[in-house]
């Protein structure tokens, strides 16, 4: 499958100029830049972006009040009291990790929120999507988080044209299209950036090849930059949501096993956005421009002072490098599955076993070694020139090391990217956490332990976040097959205030189809992305409120429920109602739950067996 190239990279060192494409380009170093800003609230231009978005929420919240029809709800009073006040509440969106399913049955949720949806006006769930100001990714969840803004926000349905998600991209391909490009080639891309003095490793091969699916741009994307999104005019204008993706990092000192490290749980989490790279909290608590990304600094100043680096924030590179789990993969397949272990996603699932182990995988690090004379522990991190050395504010790895290795968002457990929304600088008073994650052993549901491992790691950090559970009240309870929310009253979140969001947490379930195909699926027909779409839907909108005609309603009461506190207006009594039902209220159902092994929400009566002859994807 991979070839021995050799004689491509010669042949690339032979011709390029200027390394141009895929590697950063040397540049002179910018006069006047801020290099490094401590973790200390917003930076100035995510600050002002946010404001300049909150002028635009304010009219899309207000149309989507309209069609909800709260009842004995002041719509108007409600919208001018927040264009007084600038206090239009802040709302997010989490998309988990977990492959092609998190990346589809995500942007299925996107799709049931988007205004430009009739039906999602219909079933009053339309108009959240245009009344976030963030949205969040980490690993398969990144990709529609990065995918979406690059392309200007087009709509669901509109960007499974631009992703033709029917091609297999990773697995089969022969020959360069304008779709997909071989092995061969995807190498020689990274190429200019391993002659160019750059490390490069298997998030770069990943990455690149996702990029012709979801990333806009000639050849796969291969220029386009996450920091360049600032540039497109749906972003200037504040019409789309900010992205924000994440990354975790291993550090000398973790767990290691045959040479490879694991994070720990309180591993460093890296926050992406198309302002900046860095991270809140651990071992790094400052931020340094994205679009600057990729030189060394020390004490917050180039070490080389003569040439700078741009475009080393690709796209391609920052999704490829927030789903690089190799390190997993590679011990999952020599431990027969005992090491390597997610605190997710049931282990038969996993890439090693889709590329019949041990030899594909073997065959990627020896394509390394071949072409580049890389080893297994040289390709396994995504390797970031480090910008946070010697700065008083870093430790570790992150001070004194002139490379950061960033892996996986999901190695530290927490799947489901909330971390970046959940810093108080960001002030988000409402997030959707949609959880893909595959957790639930064997059969690839969802049981809750990524949403509860981030509420044990903000209560340790002392974050602001509500009391979650463990997972088998989640299970007993029916949390990861209905919507919950959780945190609407202030006594029950860990600083007992109401400075936490409150959180929506989203399951993916089987509503009207078995949604639990292979995080690895390398390729959906679109019959089957139909498919995930109305069973997101059916999440989303509960059954088209056949479940509780009142539950849109209720996201409605728990988008503005933090904002009306701020403007001084009380909660109805219909969002006290929605609350009583739907937030929960510390009860704790510690049974055995058993396996989550559901059928169809919408039709019990049809198991996974009967389904699946007449749906042969
Ligand atoms: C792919 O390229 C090979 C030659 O490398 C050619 O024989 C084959 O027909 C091509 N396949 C397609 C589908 O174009
Ligand atoms: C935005 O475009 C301008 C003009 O082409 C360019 O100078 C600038 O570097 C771009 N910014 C980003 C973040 O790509
Ligand atoms: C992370 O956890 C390890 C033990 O698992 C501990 O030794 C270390 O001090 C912790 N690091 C931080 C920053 O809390
Ligand atoms: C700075 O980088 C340039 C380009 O890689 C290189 O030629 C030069 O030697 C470097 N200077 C120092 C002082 O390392
Ligand atoms: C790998 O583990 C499975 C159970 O998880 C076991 O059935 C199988 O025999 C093991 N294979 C080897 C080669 O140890
Ligand atoms: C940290 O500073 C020291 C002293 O200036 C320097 O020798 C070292 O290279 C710096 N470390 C890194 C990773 O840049
Ligand atoms: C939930 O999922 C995690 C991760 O796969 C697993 O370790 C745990 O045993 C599961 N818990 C229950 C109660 O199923
Ligand atoms: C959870 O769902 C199952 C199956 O629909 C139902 O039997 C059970 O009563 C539900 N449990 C709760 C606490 O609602
Ligand atoms: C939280 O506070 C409310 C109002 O003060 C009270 O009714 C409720 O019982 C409290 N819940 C818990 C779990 O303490
Ligand atoms: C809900 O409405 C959507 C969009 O019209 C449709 O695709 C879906 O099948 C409906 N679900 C139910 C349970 O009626
Ligand atoms: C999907 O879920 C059903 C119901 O739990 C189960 O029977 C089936 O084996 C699962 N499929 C996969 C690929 O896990
Ligand atoms: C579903 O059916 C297909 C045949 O259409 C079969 O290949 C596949 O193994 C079945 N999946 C499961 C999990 O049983």
């Amino acid at each position: 499958m991979w070839f021995l190239l050799v004689t491509a990279v010669a042949a690339v060192a032979a011709t390029q100029d200027l390394p141009q494409g895929y590697a950063p380009v040397p540049v002179s170093c910018p006069d006047n830049l801020q290099w490094v800003r401590p973790a200390v609230g917003l930076s100035q231009d995510e600050a002002s972006w946010v404001e300049g978005r909150k002028k635009v929420i304010l009219n899309s919240l207000d149309a989507y009040l309209d069609r909800l029809e709260l009842e004995d709800f002041d719509r108007q009073e409600y919208v001018s009291r927040l264009d007084q006040t600038s206090q239009t509440p802040i709302l997010g969106l989490a998309i988990s990790g977990g492959g092609f399913g998190s990346a589809f049955t995500g942007t299925g949720v996107i799709r049931a929120f988007d205004d430009r949806l009739m039906e999602a006006n219909e079933q009053r769930t339309g108009g959240i999507l245009q009344s976030l100001t963030y949205i969040s990714g980490l690993s398969g969840g990144s990709w529609p988080t990065v995918s979406f803004p690059s392309y200007g926000f087009p709509t669901a349905d509109e960007i499974v044209d631009y992703w033709k998600p029917e091609i297999d991209r990773l697995l089969t391909v022969k020959n360069n299209t304008a779709d997909a490009a071989t092995g061969d080639t995807l190498f020689e891309q990274i190429a200019t950036k391993f002659l160019a003095g750059f490390d490069i490793g298997v998030g770069d091969y990943l990455g690149r090849g996702y990029a012709y699916e979801f990333i806009p741009g000639e050849s796969g994307g291969i220029s386009t930059t996450f920091s360049g999104i600032r540039n497109l005019s749906q972003f200037i204008t504040h019409e789309m949501p900010m992205p924000i993706i994440h990354l975790a990092s291993v550090e000398s000192g973790d767990p290691e096993y045959d040479g490879l490290l694991e994070p720990r749980a309180n591993g460093t989490i890296f926050d992406v956005t198309p302002f900046e790279f860095g991270a809140w909290s651990g071992s790094v608590r400052a931020f340094t421009p994205t679009e600057w990304m990729g030189n060394q600094l020390s004490r917050g100043a180039p070490v080389n002072e003569s040439t700078c680096w741009r475009g080393f924030d690709r796209s391609s590179f920052l999704i490829g490098s927030s789903a690089n789990a190799f390190n997993f993969w590679y011990l999952e397949t020599i431990s027969n599955g005992t090491l390597g272990q997610f605190a997710k996603r049931s282990s038969k699932n996993n890439l090693a076993k889709r590329l019949t182990p041990p030899s594909d995988l073997d065959e990627l690090v020896d394509a390394f070694k071949e072409s580049f004379d890389l080893h297994l522990t040289d390709i396994t991190y995504s390797t970031y020139p480090n910008p946070f050395a010697n700065l008083s504010s870093s430790s570790g790895n992150a001070h004194t090391s002139p490379d950061l290795n960033l892996v996986d968002g999901s190695e530290t457990g927490q799947t489901i990217p909330l971390w970046g929304q959940i810093q108080p600088a960001r002030n988000v008073d409402f997030i959707i956490a949609w959880d893909d994650s595959q957790d639930a052993d064997p059969y690839d549901w969802n049981n809750g332990t990524n949403l509860y491992n981030t509420y044990t790691a903000a209560k340790a950090a002392g974050l602001p976040f509500p009391v979650i559970p463990p997972v088998k009240t989640m299970m007993n309870l029916n949390y990861t097959i209905h919507p919950q929310l959780f945190g609407c009253d202030a006594n029950l979140t860990t600083t007992g205030d109401d400075r936490a969001p409150i959180v929506l947490y989203l399951a993916n379930a089987p509503y009207s189809a078995y949604t639990n195909f292979s995080f690895w699926q390398t390729s959906t027909s679109r019959e089957q992305m139909n498919e995930i779409f109305v069973n997101s839907f059916d999440i989303v909108t509960q059954a088209n409120g056949t479940w509780d005609a009142e539950w849109p309603a209720c996201i409605g009461c728990a988008a503005v429920d933090r904002s009306l506190a701020r403007i001084g207006m009380e909660r109805t009594n219909q969002c006290e109602r929605c609350f009583e039902k739907y937030c929960w209220n510390g009860e704790l159902d510690e049974r055995d739950p058993g396996e989550m092994d559901p059928t169809l929400v919408l039709d019990p009566g049809v198991g996974f067996d009967e389904w699946n002859a007449t749906h042969p994807f």
